[in-house]
């Protein structure tokens, strides 16, 4: 077969997938209706043409203002449910999916409201999707230890719905050990922990994610090829980079999508992923990540297969996961 068909066929799980991102702009034009809001933009046309970046800030801006539509538990239910169905057509077995609740919290929604409405449609998913599919709570890096220990406090009754914590947005000037207590207090309470680091900041955040935050995976961690010990530490730990082409390009961390590195990850030995970020933002779900950067940079079917091994053996999945899979 051809390698874009064994590419979309193929059974892969999606470590890293920011639920707020797959907010396509026709979903946000019908919550903002549906929850009476008035858009700064006249169509979703309009709204499409302002997804122009050049950096991770620029996005950020407009990705916290197309969240800023969601605001009942219904709204949150049905990102998540659409995500899924999205996702199970680009044979998606299983997704750990981000959330970030204190961009919602600070808008006066409850965090049981966002997490109840994404839990529910992970729930569903196992029996009419049949994905497995977990959340994984990330801290805004931008605010503080504190906010980030108060929405902790908030989601403690709430533990059993989320399987670990993650930590995203603005990256340069909010290093890994600003959060190093409330990783520790993760830990205590048995969640799984991840991280982005070194996705436009520099190996030595990546370093700090794994000594100070003692996290399991590095989300994006491509700047890792600047560093050669740090690259010798990833391979010989096996610790899994959840990379993410489409986003890479549309935030310029490469010049182009030929220049991506994934192909220099794969061949030094680390545990590299294929994952889409933001899908609604940077133009495509996790199928068209991979037939992309595979295009481009001249990738083989055997990598391929790498890829989505690596993909299921980093997942957090659990023998109950598994066995729905089989
Ligand atoms: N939040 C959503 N997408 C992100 C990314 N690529 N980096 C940091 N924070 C994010
Ligand atoms: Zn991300």
């Amino acid at each position: 077969a051809r390698l874009p068909e064994l590419l979309r066929a193929m059974p892969k799980a999606e470590l890293h997938i920011h639920i707020e991102g797959s907010l396509e702009p026709e979903l946000i034009f019908a919550l903002a209706q549906r929850n009476g809001l008035q858009l700064p933009y006249a169509s979703v046309a309009e709204l499409r043409s302002a997804y122009a970046f050049c950096n991770l800030q620029s996005f950020l801006d407009i990705y916290y203002a197309g969240a800023s539509v969601l605001r009942h538990e219904q709204d949150f239910y049905d990102l998540a449910h659409a995500y899924l169905a999205r996702a199970a057509r680009d044979r998606v077995l299983h997704a750990e999916i981000f959330f970030d609740p204190q961009t919602h919290t600070a808008r006066g929604v409850a965090i049981e409201t966002v997490i109840d409405g994404l839990h529910r449609a992970c729930a569903e998913a196992r029996t009419g999707l049949g994905i497995s599919a977990t959340l994984i709570l990330c801290f805004l890096r931008h605010l503080s230890e504190k906010a980030a220990f108060e929405t902790l406090e908030q989601a403690e009754p709430l533990l059993d719905k989320i399987v670990g914590v993650g930590l995203d947005s603005s990256e340069q000037g909010h290093p890994p050990e600003k959060f190093a207590r409330v990783f520790a207090r993760c830990r205590e309470r048995g969640l799984h922990l991840v991280a982005h680091a070194g996705e436009e900041g520099p190996p030595a955040y990546i370093w700090s994610a794994l000594d100070v935050l003692r996290v399991e995976r590095i989300d994006h961690g491509v700047q890792a090829v600047h560093d050669a010990a740090l690259m010798q530490r990833l391979a010989h730990q096996r610790i899994a980079l959840t990379v993410c082409p489409l986003s890479n390009q549309k935030l310029c961390v490469f010049p182009s999508l030929a220049q991506h590195n994934l192909g220099r990850l794969l061949d030094a030995g680390l545990a590299a992923t294929v994952n889409s970020d933001d899908p609604a933002y940077f133009g495509g779900y996790i199928n068209e990540n991979f037939t992309q950067v595979f295009a481009a940079t001249g990738l083989t079917a055997r990598q391929a297969y790498q890829l989505a091994f690596n993909s299921f053996e980093a997942s957090f999945a659990g023998n109950a996961d598994k066995r729905l899979w089989q």
